[in-house]
């Protein structure tokens, strides 16, 4: 061992001990008579001190030394005259006796401290420096905490880590595959795994009733704050349970990660249905740190010669607490971004209950301050409240509302990043009708089950396909899907399990899928249903989003050790990137140009 201490470990208590750390020069400084070095590891920053009077030569050749030389250095152990209260070692310094230079530095093109001067792309360039500083360090040292926390209940849970293959064939999930050429067969491609989905499945087959994996996902869509092209899930299946037992369980995952990891008590999840979640937060992930609960107006509103609440399909109304003195400046900033296209509303109707109880809306023409009375009876607001209110086709008018109430929700402050509202959304739609393809999806994957109660509808679809009259118009059967949403972000879904061969047929109809078709698609799982498939289920946790959140932060890049930028790019290593004609001839590929 090199060192005998880290830079992260020396106290008061160790003055007088003769040590030898090694690390990284973070800044120095000379006084004179005095140069300070600040040493920094892994593990934390420790002051070193040269004194001109007592070694000039020492003393000169540390002022010689650059940022990010790598060091080892032995010394005592001293008192600090001017402590430091912000750093765990602040009390201490080190009496340097002799400097060994292990490797020097050229200049870092961005300073490694917590406010950098560096930008995205160049920390990104640079990913191995921008990992030097103490904030992005601690981000991955979280999530290996997360990760060994998750592992350790898991266990005790008696589930077993498997591993499954990275090279396969596609997956039935609905984003787009990476596909990797094969060599030995030409003109054929692997797709690297949407998710593990099948394969646990079959592991279910196999009779490891309870699998786990913390494993990459990789998937070729648009890529947002909150995702990557490639990901980690950490993927869970049991078998001989049913939704409740599965609910059960990975709420009592989180909530010891939330102990263990935040030493927060969370308690238990409260759960709310899909459709719920759409009529009272326009999102099938509320977040639900704030109230301001969607008030649908219709019956209130309608008939008073106010054509765009006549004509609408749904008028909906929030509450926002203590903003009836919103100036009509404020109050145009919320109609300019309702009327974004990304929010997409054509107006906003807002309604003042005025501290002295008076009210005044923006149609005050065709309601009477009776009427806004109502409306705030229904609304709940009270004196010193603004009551917002959208109004158009329902679809489009809940999800503009979203928009809204979470932008209130900000501008308000309700959505503190250290606050966290975890919660179950419950019974998903099974299918959901895409309009450019002209025909249902798996709102989940084709192997999740209906609701036993809606499984008529299944047979009603099917029925009105074989007419030829299978529409959007269609009542769609509800899933036993479930989602765990905290604080807005979905961070874990999953469903029970088709393993009723019948079921699966009718699913693979209704999806449009010929026998052939699903034969050639998941023939190998159909074909494993055939040798005692055991009722099963599982559900699927976004490793990265939990991190993030775990550490207040928007992004979960900032937990992703080597991330993609948001063109899918990896600037640090340039890829993805080129190959050789020889490369490309191996792989029988030709290049359109
Ligand atoms: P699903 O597609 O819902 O389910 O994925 C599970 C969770 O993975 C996270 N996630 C992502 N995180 C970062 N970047 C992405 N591109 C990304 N895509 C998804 C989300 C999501 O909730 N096989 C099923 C699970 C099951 O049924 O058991 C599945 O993959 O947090």
């Amino acid at each position: 061992m090199l060192r005998t201490h880290t830079c992260g470990e020396l106290r008061l208590e160790h003055a007088g001990t003769a040590v030898t750390l090694c690390g990284w020069i973070q800044k120095s400084r000379d006084l004179g008579g005095m140069t300070f070095i600040d040493l920094r590891d892994r593990y934390g920053i420790t002051q070193l001190a040269l004194n001109m009077d007592s070694n000039a030569e020492l003393c000169s050749f540390a002022r010689k030394l650059g940022r990010e030389y790598v060091l080892k250095v032995a010394g005592v152990v001293k008192e600090r005259e001017n402590k430091n209260a912000n750093i765990p070692t602040g009390a201490i310094e080190i009496e340097v006796n002799s400097i060994e230079v292990l490797n020097e530095a050229i200049t870092p093109p961005f300073t490694i401290e917590e406010n950098t001067d560096g930008g995205d792309e160049l920390r990104m360039k640079y990913r191995y420096l921008d990992l030097r500083r103490a904030s992005v360090r601690s981000n991955l040292q979280l999530r290996h905490q997360v990760a060994r926390h998750t592992r350790a209940y898991l266990d005790q849970k008696d589930f077993i880590e498997v591993e499954t293959p990275v090279l396969i064939k596609s997956t039935p999930e609905g984003a787009r595959d990476f596909v990797v050429p094969s060599r030995m067969n030409p003109g054929e491609f692997y797709a690297l795994p949407q998710s593990p989905q099948t394969f646990k499945q079959l592991l279910m087959v196999s009779g490891f009733d309870r699998y786990y994996q913390i494993v990459k996902c990789f998937r070729d869509e648009d890529l947002r704050a909150d995702r990557q092209p490639e990901f980690t899930q950490i993927d869970c299946e049991m078998s001989f349970v049913e939704q409740e037992d599965v609910l059960n369980m990975f709420e009592g995952m989180v909530q010891h990660l939330f102990k263990e990891v935040k030493g927060i008590d969370i308690g238990t999840l409260p759960r709310m249905t899909y459709a719920d979640a759409m009529k009272y937060y326009g999102s099938d992930k509320p977040d639900t740190r704030f109230d301001m609960r969607f008030t649908e107006l219709n019956t209130l509103v309608k008939g008073k010669n106010f054509k765009v609440f006549d004509d609408a399909e749904l008028v909906i109304g929030i509450c926002a607490k203590g903003c009836a003195d919103y100036t009509r400046k404020q109050v145009d900033e919320l109609t300019d971004f309702v009327k974004k296209p990304q929010v997409g509303a054509t107006g906003l109707v807002y309604a003042r209950y005025n501290s002295d109880g008076s009210l005044k809306s923006s149609v005050d023409k065709f309601y009477d301050e009776a009427a806004l009375k109502e409306w705030a009876a229904a609304m709940q607001a009270e004196p010193g409240d603004l009551m917002l209110i959208l109004a158009g086709p329902l679809h489009k008018t809940r999800k503009a509302m979203n928009e809204l109430r979470l932008e209130m929700g900000t501008r308000l402050g309700l959505r503190d990043k250290n606050t966290f509202s975890c919660l179950w959304v419950l019974d998903f739609p099974l299918l959901e009708f895409i309009e450019e393809e002209g025909r249902f999806f798996a709102m989940h994957h084709p192997f999740t089950s209906p609701k036993p109660e809606d499984l008529p509808l299944i047979d009603d679809m099917l029925e009105a396909m074989k007419a030829g009259k299978l529409d959007e118009s269609a009542t769609v059967p509800r899933a036993n899907a479930y989602d765990m949403v905290i604080n807005g972000v979905e961070v874990g879904g999953g469903s029970v399990r088709i393993f009723n061969k019948d079921l699966q047929k009718k699913m693979f109809t209704l999806l449009g899928f010929s026998d052939e078709e699903a034969q050639k698609q998941f023939g190998f799982l159909l074909n494993a249903f055939e040798y005692g498939a055991p009722p099963h289920a599982g559900v699927a946790f976004g490793f990265d989003r939990l991190c993030s959140l775990f550490g207040g932060a928007d992004s979960i890049r900032d937990f992703i050790a080597f991330p993609k930028n948001n063109s899918g790019r990896d600037v640090m290593i340039d890829a993805p990137s080129s190959i050789a004609d020889k490369q490309l001839d191996e792989l029988s590929i030709a290049l359109k140009n």
